[in-house]
């Protein structure tokens, strides 16, 4: 077939899939990889921005003239200012500074104007680029805030772009997809479209370790966010065009393995694509070692192109300085930390119980923090510390541990591994081991790790990977 295209538009979307051969050693499923960096504006973005754009012009949001303006992590911001170059719109977007230059400079070579905020705010701040776009929108008169975040027509245009054009791709033959979370629409979108053929299709999420997804989906709890180097995925909120109703699980990656792994991509498989693909792959791999068959078909997601990348993961020096090339001791995995299981059951409270109870129950068993625990499910944690604070406050006994639960804490699982433990007990004093089901089964505190490690290495267990 000949593709002949009236406009670069026409060319959006109808991406290939290609089967992953190397970085899937030992697996017995088939991979492949949908590239979605082949799209013209060079990620998946273009889909989005396409729908949205069409969208807003049906309902007369955006009137001929107007100006686009986006708080986006950049390939949106492609998408969109190649959309507004052929029919004749401004663009303005807010990027945060730790996206890279190239991303800023492709978005000012399609005519757009770039407005830099920095990373480390709350989104509430008046400098975050949440805030700075929604301020530009109020300001600039016939502005159309594409607002990818909150936008229904960036699921939907997954519901009838993405999620079909795979279905078809693959006769409906196909087991699960594993996808970046950002916005979540994505993830989103694919899943309701492609539920609505088979609800036996599953749906996995990859979350970077520092953002709050992945606690989110196992615990339903917002735990404290942290900053984390890979772009494009992760979020320090929820975005309404996340819907968990659509996910089936959600992996968690540290930036290493994503860069690595992006690493590989290239240079075994010959897929230029960008850090976000390569933590798509990393989850996925993860996923699929635990659910592998031969007679499984998976899908990753790879949402665009490394060319936007070569100052950051394909530049040795800024990769060595990340400690990224670092080679690292194998230590195994958190199931490997807590050895071989008891029937010891894991000491919790319930919301309803009162600061006095809890107080008993920490010294009946000379504990400093409990889960506090309802209908199986994690809600918080309790600390001495916390109840010291409450106790100078002169609360009296009745007060109920549902108003002093504590949302520091993180969440992993017997296959974590070590070191994405360390990295979360950098900002968390304690991680809470939940079991398949997501029901908390244990406690791992900094001390039980430093244990462990010293255990592991001095019985010269670790090996270099
Ligand atoms: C490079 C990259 N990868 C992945 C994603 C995540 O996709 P979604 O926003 O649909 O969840 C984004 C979105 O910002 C992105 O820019």
């Amino acid at each position: 077939m000949h593709k002949i295209f009236d406009s670069i538009l026409d060319a959006v979307g109808d991406t290939p899939l290609i089967r992953l051969n190397s970085v899937t050693a030992g697996l017995k499923c088939t991979v492949y990889a949908k590239a979605e960096f082949l799209n013209p504006g060079g990620s998946i973005k273009d889909r989005i921005a396409m729908h949205m754009i069409d969208q807003a012009e049906k309902r007369g949001d955006l009137k001929p003239g107007g100006t686009i303006i986006e708080g986006t992590s950049g390939n949106t911001g492609a998408g969109l200012a190649m959309v507004a170059a052929l029919r004749g719109y401004r663009t303005i977007f807010v990027l945060p500074d730790k996206q890279s230059e190239e991303k800023r400079a492709a978005l000012r070579a399609w005519g757009a104007r770039v407005l830099v905020t920095p990373t480390n705010v709350e989104p509430e701040d008046p400098r975050s680029y949440y805030s700075v776009a929604a301020r530009l929108v109020a300001e600039t008169p016939n502005s159309f805030y594409a607002n990818q975040y909150h936008n229904p027509d960036n699921p939907d245009a997954h519901v009838y772009s993405t999620g079909p054009e795979l279905y078809k791709q693959l006769d409906g033959k196909l087991d699960v997809v594993i996808a970046g979370l950002g916005t979540g629409g994505t993830v989103t979108g694919m899943g309701r479209y492609l539920k609505s053929q088979n609800d036996a299709i599953q749906m996995v999420g990859v979350d970077p370790v520092g953002s709050l997804y992945f606690d989110y989906f196992h615990t339903g709890q917002l735990t404290q966010p942290h900053t984390y180097v890979v772009e494009g995925i992760g979020e320090d909120f929820l975005p309404t065009t996340m819907d968990f109703q659509y996910v089936d699980d959600v992996i968690r990656v540290n930036d290493k393995e994503c860069f690595l792994m992006t690493r590989r991509l290239v240079r075994e498989e010959g897929l230029f694509c960008g850090a976000s693909s390569g933590a798509a792959v990393a989850g996925a791999l993860k996923y699929l070692k635990r659910h592998d068959r031969e007679d499984l078909v998976a899908v990753v997601i790879l949402p665009d192109g490394g060319s936007r990348y070569l100052s950051k993961v394909f530049n040795d020096k800024w990769m060595e300085e990340g400690g990224y090339l670092r080679p690292e001791l194998r230590l195994g995995t958190v199931g490997e930390l807590r050895g071989p299981r008891d029937q010891r059951e894991l000491v919790h409270v319930a919301p309803s119980a009162t600061i006095i109870e809890v107080i008993g129950t920490m010294k009946l068993h000379s504990i400093s923090q409990v889960p506090v625990v309802a209908d199986g499910k994690l809600v918080g944690m309790l600390s001495e510390k916390r109840l010291l604070e409450k106790a100078l406050e002169g609360s009296r006994g009745d007060v109920q541990v549902s108003d002093v639960v504590e949302a520091a804490y993180t969440t992993v699982d017997d296959i974590t591994e070590i070191a994405v433990l360390t990295e979360l007990f950098k900002r968390f004093k304690v991680a809470v081991v939940l079991d398949d089901a997501g029901a908390p089964v244990d406690i791992i505190t900094r001390i039980d790790l430093i244990d462990y490690i010293s255990r592991v290495t001095t019985s010269g267990q670790g090996g270099s990977q």
